[in-house]
């Protein structure tokens, strides 16, 4: 089987569950899909050049299939819960298309199908229970561990909450077994995921964020912990405090802005102002020593004008993030922002994206630029992708080190000296 995945670390932590499940029935993991015997695509939506991307892996599938009628080919995550029986409308060779609520089930249907050989399509459950019994496959040293599932904050330009369902927490208890299950393999670092990690437990009430990161970091053999997204509006003081005293919490926090300016981010019902995000990262920055703190942006919401714009840039140099994801609004049919008022034109959304990026890149550089000579421990990854030699690794802060390899392994723990800090990457010696 060959398992594609595109979008966020959800995606990434259910596709190696579907990994996991499929080989208790026989599958095995192959290089590439040209061998593969099953291929699943676990899709996302989130913007319509995610969706395209997909689009264009699905043509390239066809001649596969036709070559090979045994190739069971499907179609699940994001993109899948949202367009349904479409996908097959308008790609007949995909025999199975099911939705997010629905990766639990991931064996029970390519069974079927191997039986019935006719196309499935199943989107229910969406908003269903969360299973816990996956069987646990580790291939790293890190592991991405969902302790939440959908969202509730319908912010207006984002279709999440409609294809990831409401807000669901899994039992402290099922999240502390499967972190010690996963040390016990040999993960060092975990992974906190859920869309707003902040409002854990807000359903149970057995346990909030802040408690639960708590009680994981206790685990014994782990060494790093990791959590994302945050949403701003709701990032408690108690969080900050347990992010401190944290024996092996990460100094980074991924705390999405998305804009600069409160009449947008109103109109994008994120439920703060600029101010009280000045605030809170003020607030982080005293009680957290060395923290990063990076964000998402989005240009050309609709509404927005040269003066928000401004605003913005204003306020990105003013609050300098480590780093910025920063995207091109993009329309998503049945979300609110679709049918707004003053969309902006096409040309002018990519240039602001291009001045959005020079300020932030330079801010970047020069957040950067404060670690020459520093000596940082970084999470040895493996060999960087264009070059053997060179071996790649995390500080805890998330910044990517790129080193020259002599015989440290993946997943060991390193100092490294930074000799050349760069915009995206920090280039380092070993110590
Ligand atoms: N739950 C997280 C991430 C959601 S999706 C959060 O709330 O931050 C990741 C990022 O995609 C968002 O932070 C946002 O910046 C971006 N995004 C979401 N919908 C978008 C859209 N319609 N157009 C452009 N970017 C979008
Ligand atoms: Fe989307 Fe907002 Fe939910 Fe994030 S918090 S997933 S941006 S609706
Ligand atoms: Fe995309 Fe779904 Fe994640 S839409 S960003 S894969 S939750």
């Amino acid at each position: 089987m060959k398992i594609l995945t595109y979008g966020c670390q959800m995606n990434v932590a259910d596709s190696e569950r579907m990994a996991a499940q499929l080989s208790t029935i026989g599958y095995q993991e192959v290089g590439d899909v040209e061998t593969a015997d099953l291929i699943l695509i676990n899709t996302c939506c989130v913007r319509e050049s995610a969706e395209d991307r997909v689009y264009g892996k699905i043509g390239e599938i066809k001649h596969l299939k036709r070559q090979n009628p045994k190739l069971i080919f499907g179609i699940c995550g994001c993109m899948a819960q949202k367009e349904g029986e479409n996908l097959i409308r308008r790609a007949p060779h995909i025999d199975f298309v099911i939705g997010t609520g629905r990766s639990g089930e991931i064996t029970n249907i390519v069974k079927n199908l191997e039986e019935i050989q006719s196309h499935i399509v199943d989107t229910s459950n969406v908003d269903g229970e969360i299973q816990n019994n996956f069987p646990l496959r580790i291939n790293n040293y890190t592991l991405f561990i969902p302790i939440m599932y959908g969202c509730n904050n319908y912010c207006t330009y984002c279709i999440v909450p409609y294809v990831r369902g409401r807000e669901r927490s899994r039992l402290p208890k099922d999240i502390i077994a499967e972190v010690e299950n996963a040390v016990k393999a040999g993960v060092v670092e975990i992974t906190l995921l859920g869309q707003n990690v902040n409002s854990y437990g807000k359903d149970h009430k057995l346990s909030n964020f802040a408690e639960l990161l708590t009680e994981v970091d206790k685990i014994n053999g782990l060494q790093r912990l990791r959590f994302m997204t945050s949403h701003p509006k709701d990032l408690s003081d108690e969080l900050i405090t347990a992010i401190r005293n944290g024996k092996n919490i990460c100094e980074h926090i991924h705390l999405p802005v998305q804009y600069g300016s409160d009449k947008i981010l109103q109109k994008m019902n994120r439920g703060y102002t600029v101010d009280k995000y000045r605030q809170l990262v003020k607030k982080i920055r005293e009680q957290i020593p060395n923290v990063s703190i990076t964000t998402d942006l989005i240009v050309g919401f609709p509404g927005e004008t040269d003066e928000t714009f401004d605003e913005t840039l204003d306020f990105i140099r003013d609050i300098k993030f480590d780093a910025a994801y920063t995207f091109i609004y993009s329309k998503r049919s049945g979300t609110p922002a679709a049918k707004f008022d003053n969309q902006v034109d096409d040309k002018i959304k990519h240039e602001r994206l291009q001045k959005l990026m020079d300020v932030q890149n330079q801010i970047s550089l020069e957040i950067n630029e404060q670690l020459k000579d520093e000596i940082l421990e970084i999470l040895v990854e493996g060999a960087s992708k264009t070059d053997e030699t060179t071996f790649t690794g995390r500080t805890r802060t998330n910044k990517l080190v790129l080193f020259k390899h002599n015989n440290e392994q993946a997943g060991d723990l390193i100092n490294v000296k930074i000799t050349q800090p760069q915009t995206w990457v920090l280039k380092g010696e070993v110590v």
